[in-house]
């Protein structure tokens, strides 16, 4: 068989996602964490010192430049997601773009715009798609155990105290429920059901904008619907509950990586084995490598165009907090 190409990873950013994405690049077949760049080399050194990495950079233009790094990961905040692709597209290297890929239909579209012009690698690290946990549901739907979708339920939340220095409420670099967690909810209908033909959505909004609550309703032409929910004030569930015609599939705690499903028939609920290795990050990280492997400039697991069509579903529901 024939052996695949190391990949040496870099990472932008020297935040709590980008150490959680280099453990599990250690879980791949095939990445290594290489090097990591922070707006200040302190940060990036003391990465670096920590994760065992060789090279830390103190700007984000010295890792784009360096012709060793052949893959990179951005992991910084959200509003950041758009200029610090384009800059790393720009040197040609692959990028893998943390959720939400960036603020807006507008900024989404640019990117994809850099990743064609030249002609390089992008995908939106929506880490839930890639897990095993998502496919052993897909698997379950598709041989019709639970028979045709009819209702969604998925929701998470937690209680953060309200702090608008924290990423999450801080409207200047994207703070927002939706963006940050209720994009999972979301995800998981329109990864089963399709784009819905019709929204209803509700938020409650700090003064500044930021909603730290939010509620959705979608709808589909069959007659489906999906009831979806997320918050940094209500401790909730974090449960995702799949209703069939035949049963159901319960993803539980927390239901967008959840550590166990199980399946209920005519009363009857049984555990769905899964199993998994690593912390989860390692399956969106292998993606990229497996795609770059194969020449492609988009994972056909997540292509661009759907990662267009979600930030749009995004922005649509966003439209509607009032
Ligand atoms: N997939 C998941 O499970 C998951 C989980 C959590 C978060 N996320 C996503 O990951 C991203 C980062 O989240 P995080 O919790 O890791 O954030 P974080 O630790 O607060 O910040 C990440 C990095 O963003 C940069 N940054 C912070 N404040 C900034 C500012 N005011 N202006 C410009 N850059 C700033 C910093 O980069 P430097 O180090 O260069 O200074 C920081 O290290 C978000 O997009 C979030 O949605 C994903």
């Amino acid at each position: 068989m024939e052996c695949s190409k190391t990949y040496n990873w870099g990472i932008v950013g020297a935040g709590r996602i980008s150490r959680k994405f280099v453990d599990g690049l250690k879980a791949t077949r095939n990445g290594r964490p290489y090097a990591v760049a922070a707006r200040n080399i302190d940060d990036s050194q003391e990465f670096a010192r920590e994760k065992d990495m060789p090279v830390a950079y103190g700007s984000y233009a010295e890792l784009a430049a360096d012709p060793q790094v052949d893959a990179v990961y951005i992991g910084t905040v959200n509003t950041m997601h758009e200029a610090n692709t384009i800059l790393m597209l720009s040197h040609k290297k692959p990028v893998l773009c943390e959720k939400p890929f960036a603020m807006n239909r507008v900024e989404v579209d640019r990117m994809i715009a850099a990743a064609r012009r030249n002609k390089t690698f992008l995908m939106e690290a929506l880490w839930t798609n890639f897990l095993p946990s998502m496919n052993a549901v897909r698997k379950i739907i598709d041989g019709g155990v639970i028979g045709d979708i009819t209702y969604i339920r998925a929701d998470l939340g937690f209680f953060r105290a309200y702090d608008p220095q924290i990423r999450t409420f801080n409207p200047e670099v994207g703070g927002s429920s939706l963006l940050d967690i209720g994009i999972y909810p979301v995800f998981l209908a329109v990864t089963l059901l399709g784009y819905p033909d019709h929204i209803t959505a509700q938020a409650v909004r700090m003064p500044d904008g930021v909603d730290v609550t939010s509620s959705m309703f979608f709808k589909w032409k069959n007659g489906a619907v999906a009831q979806l929910f997320s918050s940094y004030c209500i401790q909730l569930d974090c449960e995702g509950v799949i209703y069939g015609s035949k049963g159901k599939i319960t993803m539980h705690r927390r239901f967008h990586a959840p550590t166990s499903i199980s399946v209920t028939v005519d009363g009857n609920t049984q555990d769905y084995p899964v199993t998994s290795v690593g912390n989860g990050y390692n399956y969106e990280a292998q993606e990229v490598m497996d795609c770059l492997d194969k020449g492609l400039l988009e994972s056909p697991l997540f292509p661009l165009a759907e990662s267009a069509r979600f930030i749009s579903l995004l922005d649509a529901i966003i439209q509607q907090f009032s």
